[in-house]
């Protein structure tokens, strides 16, 4: 499974980078706002950092207006994937880009309707939600496995790129399921590799390489 960053800070994306465990960002409108700058400046950074997919979102809410903010934002660099909201209007902006050969990244899905549906359209990454699903009482994790299942069954090229993760346990059972990406935020992706009887089993070791210091 692919591990993307979910931030728009260019620390904590180099931070991520330095681990030499990540394929690619994500961001979103909320996520930039947090950052100081010009966000098309912050997509330059994040892609000098990054030759992994790093998505940027469109802010235009209709066809047309997507697609040309599209046109815009792939200059910025090679690996820039374009994301679209699961609107009317964002189907069509999918299947007008993918016909162009340009990566997008389906955003806000809650069902695996959507998740058909931007499949359908050509979209190349589908985020669903699982974190905002939970918040409401859903299912995030079992809409992964829906989507999966769904992509399965007919040979659907897009890839589930699972999105509002809370919590580590998320990211195993989103392997589990076999979604192609896991987009982490920055304090998951640090509590992945940590856990209690590491530290205990590491404090030991290290009592004990004393000891022995102690012994000639
Ligand atoms: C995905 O691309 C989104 O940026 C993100 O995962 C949203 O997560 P949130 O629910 O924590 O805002």
């Amino acid at each position: 499974m692919k591990f993307f960053i979910d931030t728009a800070s260019l620390t904590e994306i180099q931070e991520a980078a330095d681990l030499g465990l990540l394929d690619g960002v994500t961001t979103n409108p909320s996520l930039l706002a947090k950052e100081t700058g010009d966000s098309m400046e912050i997509f330059r950074e994040i892609c000098k950092i990054v030759d992994g997919p790093v998505s940027a979102e469109v802010t235009a809410l209709d066809h047309e207006g997507m697609v040309r903010e599209a046109e815009i934002l792939r200059k910025i660099a090679d690996n820039i994937v374009i994301k679209i909201p699961m609107t009317l209007e964002g189907l069509k902006a999918l299947k007008t880009l993918s016909r162009e050969g340009v990566e997008t990244n389906c955003t806000l899905i809650f069902n695996a309707t959507q998740a058909l549906m931007a499949a359908k359209a050509g979209a190349t990454y589908a985020s669903p939600f699982v974190g905002r699903l939970d918040d409401i009482s859903g299912n995030g994790m079992y809409l992964i496995e829906q989507i999966c299942t769904i992509y399965r069954n007919y040979g659907l090229d897009t890839q589930v790129l699972v999105a509002s993760i809370r919590l580590p346990e998320q990211v195993t059972q989103a392997a589990m399921i076999g979604a192609h990406v896991s987009t982490i935020p920055p304090k998951v992706m640090r509590q992945l590799a940590s856990h209690p009887l590491t530290d205990i089993g590491l404090a030991t070791f290290m009592a004990d390489v004393e000891k022995m210091k102690n012994r000639t």
